[in-house]
């Protein structure tokens, strides 16, 4: 297991007049009806989750269900009202003023769906801008502005302003510009939502590339399943400011843990997301022909949909167990 670079223990957000003393009075860990009666807004409560190093971590749930506050506790634009989070090894909600300003400066790469860009200033002097905010000297923050504004796809581009650029191509320059300071961890809050699908694939796509090539620590933001499946290590599902379940796409599709999630769940395509082992049965004595445990049962669905019998599953050539067509055409058409 890789280490945390974020960690939550037990993180309460909640806005209102005194909520510190609020939740002392509740011992720290007030139902719903206690907050409501109080007026209290729940917007994020008892939080724990850690991101590790190198992993997209995806926040996802409806509008209103703390996905952004939870993000901000993180990143402590906003102040958490109870709870732990440890930030690189170190803990956040101690971090003097000063402190916070260098770990934003140097560790912290934020995106955010509707995000300012310097309407006076070039592409080029947008991406630059963290580091010129950084002390770095002209030739060289241009020198890395340059290779940033090729690296999100906008080589040549340098000199426009931003009302000279599509919608995408912003969002692009956003991203470079929160990549400038090479940050650890990068939070970034419906980055594509505004886009259109098309574009927004696009976007996910290229995402996925530099990903590949910066293995940052991500957390990323989104209420759109088929998003979170794209990009996600792992996703968190948050309800009412409640972590409801947090696991891979696969386990939860395979096990969600609330109607809630399922819901989620429910239109997704699980062929193209469960794996041949999740739904295998032990192995067999009488199996003929073999499939890939560890692939996806789309890319061998036709395979197994059109043998008489039972197949071997088998993984680094050992027989790991059995598959027929009725337990593929069952699991797959569960949701229904
Ligand atoms: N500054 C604030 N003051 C009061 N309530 C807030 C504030 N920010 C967010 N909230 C409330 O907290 C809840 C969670 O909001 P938010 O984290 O923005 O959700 P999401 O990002 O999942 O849409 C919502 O009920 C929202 O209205
Ligand atoms: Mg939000």
């Amino acid at each position: 297991m890789s280490e945390a670079k974020v960690s939550c223990r037990n993180v309460w957000k909640l806005f209102g007049s005194d909520p510190e003393k609020f939740l002392a009075a509740h011992g720290g860990v007030p139902d719903t009806e206690a907050i409501t009666a109080a007026g209290y807004i729940p917007a994020v409560r008892d939080a724990t989750v850690d991101v590790q190093e190198g992993e997209i971590l995806v926040l996802m749930g409806l509008s209103g269900s703390g996905k952004s506050t939870l993000v901000r506790c993180m990143s402590r634009l906003i102040e958490a009202t109870a709870g732990e989070i440890d930030f690189d090894g170190q803990d956040l909600r101690a971090a003097s003023e000063r402190e916070l300003v260098e770990i934003r400066r140097h560790k912290m790469g934020m995106v955010f769906q509707h995000f300012a860009l310097f309407p006076h200033r070039t592409v080029l002097e947008n991406v630059a801008f963290p580091l010129e905010v950084q002390g770095v000297d002209l030739a060289d923050r241009n020198a890395r502005a340059l290779e940033i504004i090729d690296l999100v796809g906008l080589h040549g581009r340098g000199d426009y302003y931003p009302r000279e650029l599509s919608g995408g191509q912003q969002q692009r320059v956003g991203i470079g510009r929160s990549l400038a300071v090479e940050p650890d961890v990068w939070f970034l809050d419906e980055p594509f939502s505004a886009l259109d699908a098309l574009i927004r694939r696009e976007m996910q796509d290229e995402f996925l590339r530099l990903q590949s090539t910066l293995q940052k620590t991500i957390v990323f933001i989104t209420h759109d399943f088929d998003e979170a499946i794209r990009l996600a290590d792992r996703i968190a599902i948050m309800r009412d400011g409640v972590i409801d379940q947090l696991g891979t796409a696969e386990e939860l599709i395979t096990n969600p843990g609330s109607d809630y999630v399922a819901a989620f769940t429910k239109n997704v395509s699980r062929a193209k997301l469960l794996r041949v082992h999740t739904l295998m049965a032990p192995p067999s004595a009488d199996a003929e022909g073999e499939v890939d445990g560890k692939v996806f049962v789309a890319s061998v669905a036709r395979k197994i949909l059109s043998s008489p019998g039972t197949l071997r599953v088998v993984e680094d050539g050992e027989v790991v167990g059995s598959i027929t067509a009725e337990q593929v055409t069952e699991a797959l058409f569960e949701a229904e």
